[in-house]
């Protein structure tokens, strides 16, 4: 919640400062004719709009866990303001694009639904119960043999099973609802690791979703945090080495995801992560933080590449792919959760 009151804090802020100065209305505005014809221009766009029938060969989906009409209108008057406008006249690239749909976004069980029901909803086609990961609502939460039989495939399983290349990139950690939606089945969307689990949801044969990041789709791009879920909790964190790995299982995942495949890389560092050669590179598993990572006005230059970076990268990796590829990515307005190193001092 801290970063999602951040951004409309700074929209105030401007709001205030800027009050005085901003307030001359652009001359054109008073006139009808402006109006008019800005809604000509509109009409004649829709009109001109031939529907695409041609099969795409990549999809990259972009998720803003949290980004409702308000944050949207917030950051459409922030990047006006700061190119010296009014702020409300700006056009967002994604104000530009041709198609633009609303949705409803209840979970089966829930009006006010959750980022595991939701992400179930728009990645495997189908609403779930709230707190439920890649499963039907036939499944109960936190009910492990409830989810038997009940798994749903994701758009990112389906596009691997096709040939291409997957990959899912997150300002959060990568086991946090959204991501996991596209490649676990879990009936609690808190089972991050073994010891977040009874064990005898273990015992009934229930994974956590650390463990199905790497054992389930063959998941050529991981970007994101969410370290300390894939280290025994014995392993000291490289970054904040008084912060432990949390499994009780003894597993170093990222070593399991290394064993299991060829040209892959596990990196946690921005150095690390420049180093990186996409041409020569078939698998890349990136986490820069033991929880989510920062937003991006808190966030270590040196240490952590930006979601744009992380994007990119992701791109050139998985374009190499002449069947094509699918590209998960989440920015995280929502939940900040470091993993237990504190918040970061402004
Ligand atoms: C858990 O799910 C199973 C299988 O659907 C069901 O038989 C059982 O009653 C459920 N347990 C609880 C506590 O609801
Ligand atoms: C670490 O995992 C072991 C099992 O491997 C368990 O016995 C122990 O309680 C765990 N320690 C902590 C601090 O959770």
């Amino acid at each position: 919640m801290a970063g999602h009151h951040t951004i409309i804090i700074i929209g105030l802020v401007l709001f205030l400062s800027l009050d005085s100065t901003l307030s001359v209305i652009p001359e054109e505005e008073k006139y009808p004719s402006f109006w008019n014809n800005k809604g000509k221009q509109a009409l004649h766009k829709a009109l001109d709009l031939k529907p695409n029938v041609r099969r795409a060969k990549n999809i990259i989906l972009f998720l803003g866990d949290g980004m409702g009409i308000a944050t949207v209108t917030a950051s459409r008057v922030l990047k006006g303001q700061l190119k010296g406008g009014n702020g409300e006249e700006y056009i967002l690239a994604m104000d530009t694009f041709p198609h633009l749909a609303l949705s409803k976004t209840y979970n089966v069980d829930q009006q006010m639904p959750d980022s595991a029901g939701t992400g179930t909803a728009y990645q495997c086609g189908v609403k779930a119960n709230y707190g439920t990961l890649g499963l039907s609502a036939s499944a109960q939460r936190k009910n492990c043999s409830s989810s038997f039989g009940n798994e749903v495939k994701s758009v990112l399983h389906r596009a691997k099973m096709e040939g291409r290349s997957v990959g899912i990139v997150s300002t959060a950690r990568v086991q946090h609802a959204s991501p996991a939606a596209s490649y676990s089945h879990s009936a609690d969307r808190n089972w991050y690791a073994d010891s977040d689990m009874t064990s005898a949801d273990l015992k009934a044969g229930c994974r956590d979703i650390a463990y199905q990041l790497v054992h389930n789709t063959d998941i050529n791009v991981i970007l994101g945090g969410g370290r300390k879920y894939m280290f025994p909790n014995t392993t000291h964190d490289p970054e904040y080495p008084s912060n432990k790995g949390s499994r009780s299982d003894n597993v170093d995942l990222t070593a399991v995801w290394l064993r299991d495949r060829e040209n892959a890389k596990y990196v946690w560092n921005k150095d690390q992560f420049d180093a990186v050669n996409p041409e020569k590179t078939d698998y890349l598993m990136g986490l820069f933080e033991p929880g989510d990572c920062r937003y991006e006005l808190d966030r270590n230059h040196k240490m952590d590449p930006s979601l744009t970076e992380m994007v990119e990268k992701a791109i050139r990796i998985l374009r190499r792919n002449p069947k094509g590829f699918y590209l998960f990515v989440e920015d995280e307005y929502c939940c900040y959760d470091t993993g237990g190193i504190g918040f970061p001092k402004r």
